[in-house]
């Protein structure tokens, strides 16, 4: 019988793991439940056995892959895999998967969730602005922006994109304007969307030259990951630029420094809450595990990373 362990600091909703174990079951698979784990001990000592492996966020490195002999299979149940070593995992022989676009509308939702609280001064009572006719930048026109798309535009806001891997005539064709140049999409976007994945080519690459270029009353909004954030360049610029505001999904590394100096201007989720809907968990847990069950049954290799 093969074991399938679900380890999740962060857990999935019980929706989401009694459809993921109906499936087992029907599969004929177990499932482990390894759940708000203390610690990288307690992985280590759950994935000894296992042949296949469902995380989130929870970091999967060289040190968990040794421990598993058997495992076979993981999958990051989300989109961005930054926390498993692929290396590692192509050492141990282990396949690695992860489900793009199974939580992009939650983490698209989020965004313009956000986008209101804080074009509403966070709800103080004094009066804010409308998100209509203003511009919206999309860095990156993945699953992720091109929700922010749909859901900008029901707020008749004009939207713009920048994608190097993506072709404008992808972009244009859902009547999107593309910008080739990254610099002139920030020039041009009072708001910006940031849906980048963490990479040695990415990180820190969201910095004060890029940013200063934004208009008046800027508003940067990262549901993407902190790393790709030059926090000393994005703390350099709010000092200089009252107008500029910043809310992030995950809280950047300088968090204390950024809510002294300019708690009316950022806006930091207490958890990273993007993906954390029933209806994202669902979905993501779902196709974790029928990647599992086809990988194992019918040597399904879509969506492997390594
Ligand atoms: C993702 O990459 O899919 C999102 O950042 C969600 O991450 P999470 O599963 O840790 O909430």
């Amino acid at each position: 019988m093969k074991k399938v362990l679900i380890a999740t600091v962060k857990p999935f909703a019980p929706a989401a793991i009694n459809q993921m174990k109906n499936l087992l079951d029907k599969a004929g698979y177990k499932m482990i439940l390894l759940e708000k784990y203390p610690d990288k001990k307690a992985l280590i000592e759950a994935v000894k056995n296992v042949d296949a492996l469902i995380v989130r966020s929870d970091k999967i490195d060289a040190e968990v892959f040794e421990q598993a002999p058997n495992l076979k299979i993981v999958v990051r149940a989300g989109a961005g895999y930054d926390n498993i070593d692929l290396k590692a995992a192509t050492n141990n022989k282990t396949v690695v998967m992860n489900t793009p676009g199974q939580n992009a509308n939650a983490v698209a939702e989020l965004v313009l969730g956000m986008m209101v609280l804080m074009a509403r001064n966070q709800f103080n009572g004094t009066p804010g602005t409308e998100l209509k006719g203003k511009t919206i930048g999309i860095h990156a026109y993945g699953n992720v922006g091109k929700n922010v798309a749909r859901i900008a535009k029901g707020f008749d806001m004009n939207v713009v994109a920048h994608d190097p891997y993506v072709s404008s005539e992808i972009v244009e064709r859902d009547g999107i304007k593309d910008y080739e140049n990254v610099e002139d999409m920030y020039k041009n976007a009072q708001y910006v969307s940031l849906h980048i994945p963490a990479t040695p080519q990415t990180i820190k690459s969201i910095n004060y030259e890029l940013l200063k270029q934004m208009p008046d009353n800027a508003v940067l909004i990262n549901t993407a990951r902190k790393e790709i954030i030059d926090e000393d360049g994005l703390l350099q610029l709010m000092a200089e630029r009252p107008d500029f505001k910043y809310i992030s999904d995950i809280a950047p590394d300088k968090r204390d420094e950024f809510e002294t100096r300019f708690a009316d201007r950022i806006f930091f989720t207490p958890k990273k809450m993007g993906a954390q809907t029933a209806e994202a968990n669902i979905n993501a847990g779902v196709a974790a595990v029928n990647q599992i069950v086809n990988f194992f049954e019918n040597n399904d290799q879509t969506y492997k990373l390594n």
